[in-house]
């Protein structure tokens, strides 16, 4: 499968998150593309320098900040023109150890967008960076997310 990661990270932690899954994915053959969502300005237009139709699945990865999806992969996600009834999976990375404390927030906004965006989530994920299993829910979420 030809999978197309949608990635936001401003220190690196989701992208990490988002190399792990790519590297599971890999041992299972599939091509994996990560596209990088620059951080720009609200008002300014963000390149899509892909189709959505050469990809047969989709990832998402954000951080949350301030108890919320990051407001540029909010922006983005907004820009983007429709899903095309692609399956989507998304994960969220944040400080706190606990999901309610934004994570799971933040998901629900991403699903919310992709719903709109005629997108279809089949798998979500949190990952707790203070967590002491951290680590663990990495490995989880790698492993789960390969098999979409
Ligand atoms: C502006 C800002 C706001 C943040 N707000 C939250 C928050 O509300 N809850 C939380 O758990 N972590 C919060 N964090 C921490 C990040 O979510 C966490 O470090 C995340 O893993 C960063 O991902 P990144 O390295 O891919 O950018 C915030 C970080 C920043 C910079």
């Amino acid at each position: 499968m030809k999978i197309l990661m949608l990635i936001y990270s401003d220190t690196g932690n989701t992208l990490l998150v988002a190399k792990k899954i790519k590297q599971e994915m890999e041992t299972k053959k599939n091509k994996v593309i990560i596209v990088m969502v620059p951080k720009k300005s609200i008002n300014e237009k963000k390149v899509m320098t892909f189709n959505i139709v050469d990809y047969d699945k989709i990832i998402i990865g954000s951080p949350v900040h301030a108890f919320s999806l990051s407001s540029v992969m909010k922006d983005y996600l907004n820009q983007i023109n429709e899903f095309k009834q692609k399956e989507i999976a998304c994960f969220v990375t944040q400080q706190f150890s606990k999901s309610w404390l934004g994570g799971n927030r933040a998901i629900n906004q991403i699903r919310k967008l992709v719903n709109n965006k005629n997108g279809m989530i089949i798998k979500t994920g949190v990952v707790n960076w203070s967590n002491k299993d951290r680590e663990k829910q990495i490995e989880r979420i790698a492993i789960d997310f390969s098999n979409i």
